[in-house]
C-alpha cells in the first residue's frame, strides 16, 4: 500500500485572495500550482494548514469529522500569521464540495479520506521579511488513506527532550510548516541515535507534545494532559478524547506536569500513555527514553483504556455509535 499522504485526488478546491477580496472558489488540477519564485511563503514561511478526515458509513453516506473545529483552528493560525483572513463559510463549502466530488473514492473503514486545507502567502516580494503577504492562496487537497494500524498497534518509543523545544513558544498553537521544520532535526537524531519513533518535547521539564501529536497519560480512571496554552497545538483529537472520557465518567485533569512526575507515574503498573492526533487517532506509548535509560510505561503494551477510548472515537467517526456531540457533517 502507498505511504500515508502520497496519493492525491486529481482535483482540489482553490480560492485566491487578491485586491482585498477572496475570489469564488473553483476546482483545479491538484498536481501543480503556479507560484512566483519570490512568493512570500517560499521565503518567510507564511503558511498554515489543517488535517481532518471524511469517513464512509455503512449506509454509503460520507461524513466529515469536526470540520468546524478545524476551520476555526485554521482561522486562528491565519490570524496569528497575519495572512489575509479566511472566509470560514467559503472554506466550509470548499471542503464539502471537494469531498462530495470524490465521495465514491472515500475508502471504507478502516480507511478514510484525509483532507488538507492549506493557506499560503503568495505576494512576490522578497523584501517583506518583516511584513505580511497581501495576497494568498487557499486550497483543499484530498488524500485517501488506508489503515494506519495495518499490522496491529505497536506501542511507540518516545525520546524525552528537555533541552530543546519543538518550536518557538509563541508559535506552538499555530499549525504552520515552520514548526514542523523546526522539529525535524531533533526527531531525525532521536530516530538515528535512540531508535525512537518520536520525540516528546518537554522544554525545561514541562511535558508538552510530540512532533505531530498530543500526549496523554492515563492513570486508572484519570486522564492527565497538559493544559492549553500558546506553546503547543490544541489538538482536535485531544479535545474529542477528553470529551468522550468525561462522558464515560473518567476524571479529566488538564494541568502542567513535569518529566519527573511522568517518569514516576509511568513506572506504576496500570499506567498508560498515548499520542492523540488525526493520523494517530490514539496510539499507545510503550517506552520512554530519558538520559539514555529506557522506562517501560505500565506493562509496555497497548493499554485497555487507550484501546477503549480509541474504539469509542472510531465508532462515532464511522457511524457505529450515536453522534451525541454533533461532530459529523453530512457531505
Ligand atoms: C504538532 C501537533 N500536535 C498535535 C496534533 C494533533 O492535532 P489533531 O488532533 O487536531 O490532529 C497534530 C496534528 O495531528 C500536530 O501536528
Amino acid at each position: 500500500m502507498a505511504a500515508f499522504g502520497t496519493v492525491f485526488m486529481p482535483k482540489m478546491a482553490l480560492a485566491t485572495y487578491e485586491n482585498h477580496a477572496w475570489t469564488p472558489s473553483s476546482m483545479v488540477a491538484s498536481d501543480a500550482l503556479t507560484l512566483h519564485p519570490g512568493a512570500h511563503v517560499l521565503h518567510y514561511s507564511s503558511t498554515c494548514f489543517e488535517g481532518l478526515k471524511a469517513f464512509k458509513h455503512e449506509d454509503g453516506s460520507v461524513k466529515i469529522f469536526r470540520m468546524d473545529a478545524n476551520i476555526q483552528r485554521m482561522a486562528q493560525s491565519t490570524e496569528l500569521l497575519f495572512l489575509p483572513d479566511i472566509d470560514k463559510d467559503q472554506l466550509s463549502q470548499m471542503i464539502k464540495d471537494v469531498v462530495a466530488l470524490y465521495a465514491n473514492d472515500v475508502p471504507s473503514a478502516p480507511g478514510s479520506m484525509y483532507i488538507r486545507p492549506t493557506h499560503i502567502g503568495t505576494e512576490p516580494s522578497i523584501g517583506k521579511a518583516a511584513v505580511s503577504s497581501e495576497t494568498s492562496l487557499l486550497y483543499v487537497l484530498l488524500s485517501p488513506v488506508g489503515d494506519y494500524f495495518a499490522g496491529g498497534v505497536k506501542p511507540l518509543r518516545l525520546l524525552l527532550e528537555e533541552n530543546g523545544a519543538r518550536c518557538a513558544s509563541h508559535m506552538g498553537m499555530i499549525k504552520s510548516g515552520g514548526n514542523y521544520a523546526s522539529a525535524l532535526g531533533p526527531i531525525a537524531r532521536a530516530r538515528k541515535e535512540n531508535n525512537a519513533d518520536q520525540v516528546l518535547f518537554c522544554p525545561n521539564g514541562d511535558v508538552q507534545e510530540t512532533g505531530a501529536a498530543n500526549f496523554i497519560l492515563i492513570d486508572g480512571n484519570e486522564i492527565i494532559t497538559k493544559a492549553l496554552d500558546a506553546s503547543f497545538l490544541h489538538g482536535i483529537t485531544r479535545d474529542s478524547i477528553l470529551t468522550i472520557a468525561r462522558d464515560m465518567g473518567m476524571t479529566v485533569t488538564e494541568r502542567n506536569f513535569s518529566v519527573d512526575e511522568l517518569i514516576e507515574r509511568a513506572q506504576k503498573p496500570g499506567t498508560e500513555a498515548a499520542l492523540s492526533g488525526t493520523a494517530a487517532v490514539l496510539t499507545p506509548v510503550g517506552t520512554l527514553i530519558h538520559d539514555g535509560e529506557e522506562i517501560t510505561v505500565g506493562s509496555g503494551e497497548a493499554g485497555e483504556t487507550t484501546l477503549k477510548l480509541r474504539q469509542a472515537l472510531n465508532d462515532i467517526q464511522w457511524g457505529r455509535a450515536e453522534d451525541k456531540f454533533g461532530w459529523l457533517t453530512q457531505v
